[in-house]
């Protein structure tokens, strides 16, 4: 940060929970920073709200459905305000020093690349962008000189712990995963499990679908696969490890037998505050380690039978082209059926692996072939879907 400036941040995605941690951290340090712009899909009355309190420039709804109401709501205020797809890219091309990618799924992905297009530094909270279409990001983020900041808090553990200048010393990445609220079940009570059980993680307070994802642990697959593409490490060299305290929120394991680990309160603030702040660091309102009160901490293997997500991941990334554009779509789409009721919990992992396994479609090189492939996936597995439901 450049000292006595405010940096510039624009926010993708403000009212999610990421979104509004982004925005608490700015509320404690006001001098240090200035909003150009905020988005939302459809909660426009917290985007009206946080547009006014954090007077920022910008303001969009990607449901132009919503665009009247918005513009109602900050009527008087001078906020320019737009909605819908062309109006969420112009917010990311706008002028900021960091762009907050924290919109969720593959929707964050084309405004996440107008951000690194304009090679500024992202903090990405967006997964499924590096998922949907990793090779490709991390080719446009070296082409356009973007500096990517892993906001997922078990990759920023790593981003702080690994030594760049030595890759050839890394002996492998130890990502670290709660094992979510089922971690205990077995495979008879996962089959009755509800939405408003998956959605009630024992450590973190997250959105609705990430929440879904670490029940099912499609969330820790889902990382492995940003892992290899934010770190350049083989699938065969990142390893799982279940740490039910969260506390240890990954490790990197070095050739001398050292293995270095980033620890903390489960709390999003801090890895937030750590791209907010990078290449320094700031003050942020978390509650700190007493590691005496914590007394013990804990790990074990992943269980495969349970937890088939994690290898129908593995075997997404080792077969690349596009079966992990495939995976991150059909899992979104499975995602919201099992929260309409639609679909039951272990039925999730099934229908990814069909949709993965089926998929045939040619490897995409640019973000709109990614797009494409994501499309006709979501469109192939809503019909599984649907030909399942009929049979049922
Ligand atoms: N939550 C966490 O602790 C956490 C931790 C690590 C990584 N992540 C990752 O961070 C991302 C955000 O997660 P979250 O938990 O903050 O999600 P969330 O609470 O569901 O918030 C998602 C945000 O994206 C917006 N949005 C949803 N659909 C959209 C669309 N089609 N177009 C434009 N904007 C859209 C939402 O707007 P509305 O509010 O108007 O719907 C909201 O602002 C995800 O990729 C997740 O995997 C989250």
């Amino acid at each position: 940060m450049t000292d006595g400036l405010p940096r510039c941040l624009t926010i993708l995605g403000s009212t999610g929970s990421v979104g509004t941690s982004t925005l608490d951290l700015v509320s404690h340090h006001k001098d240090r920073f200035q909003i150009e712009a905020l988005t939302a899909n459809n909660n426009i009355e917290l985007l009206a709200a946080q547009a006014r309190r954090f007077n920022a420039r910008f303001v969009v709804t990607a449901d132009e459905a919503r665009y009247a109401d918005l513009k109602s709501l900050l009527s008087g205020s001078g906020i320019e305000v737009a909605a819908g797809r062309e109006a969420l890219l112009e917010a990311a091309k706008r002028p900021s020093d960091l762009v907050m990618a924290a919109i969720v799924g593959a929707a964050g992905l084309a405004p996440t690349l107008e951000a690194v297009r304009r090679g500024c530094i992202v903090a990405l909270a967006n997964k499924e962008t590096l998922v949907c279409a990793g090779d490709i990001m991390m080719r446009e983020v070296a082409e356009h000189g973007a500096t990517l900041l892993p906001v997922d808090s078990e990759h920023n553990a790593i981003f702080q712990v690994l030594d760049r200048t030595q890759p050839e010393t890394v002996e492998r990445i130890v990502l670290t995963a709660s094992g979510g609220p089922f971690r205990g079940f077995d495979q008879r009570g996962m089959e009755r499990v509800t939405p408003a059980q998956a959605v009630a993680h024992p450590n973190w307070d997250m959105g609705a679908k990430i929440s879904v994802d670490s029940a099912t642990m499609m969330n820790k697959g889902l990382e492995l696969i940003e892992a290899h593409h934010l770190f350049g490490m083989p699938q065969e060299q990142i390893e799982i490890l279940v740490h039910p305290q969260s506390i240890i929120h990954s490790m990197v394991a070095y050739v001398d037998g050292s293995l270095l680990a980033q620890l903390g309160a489960p709390d999003m603030r801090i890895p937030i505050a750590y791209a907010l702040a990078w290449p320094k660091r700031m003050q942020a309102p978390v509650s700190r380690l007493n590691l005496a009160d914590l007394a013990q901490l804990t790990f074990e293997k992943p269980d495969p039978e349970r937890f088939p997500a994690l290898s129908i991941c593995r075997d997404a990334l080792v077969a690349g082209g596009c079966a992990p554009t495939a995976l991150n779509a059909a899992n979104e789409i499975a995602v919201e059926g099992f929260l309409a009721g639609r679909l039951g919990f272990l039925e999730i992992a099934k229908l990814v692996r069909q949709i993965v396994e089926s998929f045939d479609w040619p490897t995409p090189n640019s973000v709109e072939d990614a797009l494409l492939a994501d499309e006709e996936a979501r469109r192939v597995t809503r019909d599984a879907l649907s030909t399942a439901l009929q049979q049922a």
